[in-house]
């Protein structure tokens, strides 16, 4: 397993992510007008590309190559010529300040493993942002013992690896204070994406091997087997729309 993905997450998270439907979080991202420069942090593949519309900048920031190429390779597929995929956390964003239109993140901040870390996160959203910047936040919303932490777990107890992500609960408090403070609310929704485990060789063709020792170590093996065994999880994702005010 390569440093950076140690580093920035739990790979079979990751892939996990990859086996998972999100039509409603789609369908809101669809609806957007995505105006000006618009910022994706923790972009991953970027897998909303081919649902937004509007924008005339894109900049996808990633801390994984892995997934900042995958992101690329599809933003080509798509003819997308107005994209750039640039290496960067949230608590470290390379773009300039009041320079950003539109900052969106889906299913990134959670993956940030310190109260701290989150709290950089949020003030360097707001340094990047103009006034009346559009901010689209889109996260996790289980709580301890709720499905989320359950695949968590079991991802988790697959890969012997750390657990990652502040508890959701927490990273929501934080964020409705900055928005109390920072910015303007123009829509909440309570999404749902759903994880779908049909059967095993299909799951494991899914997480393209990017956990290389799913295959050659039997308890890793055994571990994401018994957790495939669950055919179906749907969790709860949170969906917030909100403006950012500089001015006052
Ligand atoms: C669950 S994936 C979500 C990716 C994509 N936004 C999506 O909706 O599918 C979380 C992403 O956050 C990235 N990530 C992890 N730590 C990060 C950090 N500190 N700053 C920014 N992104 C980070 C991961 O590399 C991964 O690509």
């Amino acid at each position: 397993m390569t440093e950076e993905l140690e580093q920035y997450s739990n790979p079979l998270y990751l892939d996990l992510m990859s086996c998972c439907t999100r039509d409603d979080s789609e369908y809101e991202i669809s609806q957007q007008a995505l105006k000006g420069i618009v910022v994706d942090i923790g972009c991953g593949e970027g897998p909303f590309l081919p649902f937004m519309k509007g924008f005339t900048e894109y900049l996808g920031i990633e801390p994984i190559d892995f997934q900042r190429r995958e992101a690329e390779k599809l933003a080509k597929q798509l003819g997308l010529n107005n994209c750039r995929f640039l290496p960067g956390t949230a608590q470290n964003l390379p773009i300039a300040d009041n320079s950003a239109d539109t900052i969106m993140t889906t299913y990134a901040l959670s993956e940030l493993t310190t109260i701290e870390d989150f709290k950089k996160a949020l003030q360097e959203i707001l340094r990047i942002a103009k006034d009346q910047t559009k901010l689209i936040i889109c996260d996790h919303i289980g709580g301890i013992n709720d499905d989320y932490w359950h695949i968590l777990r079991l991802a988790e107890a697959a890969r012997k690896g750390r657990m990652i992500a502040i508890e959701t609960p927490d990273l929501w408090i934080e964020i409705f204070c900055f928005l109390n403070q920072h910015a303007e609310i123009r829509k909440t929704k309570r999404l749902k994406i759903v994880f779908e485990f049909k059967d095993l060789e299909d799951s494991l063709l899914k997480l393209r091997g990017m956990v290389p020792d799913i295959k050659s170590n039997p308890q890793v093996r055994e571990n994401v087997k018994k957790f495939l065994t669950i055919p179906r999880i749907e969790t709860q994702v949170f969906f917030v729309e909100a403006i950012i005010n500089k001015a006052g």
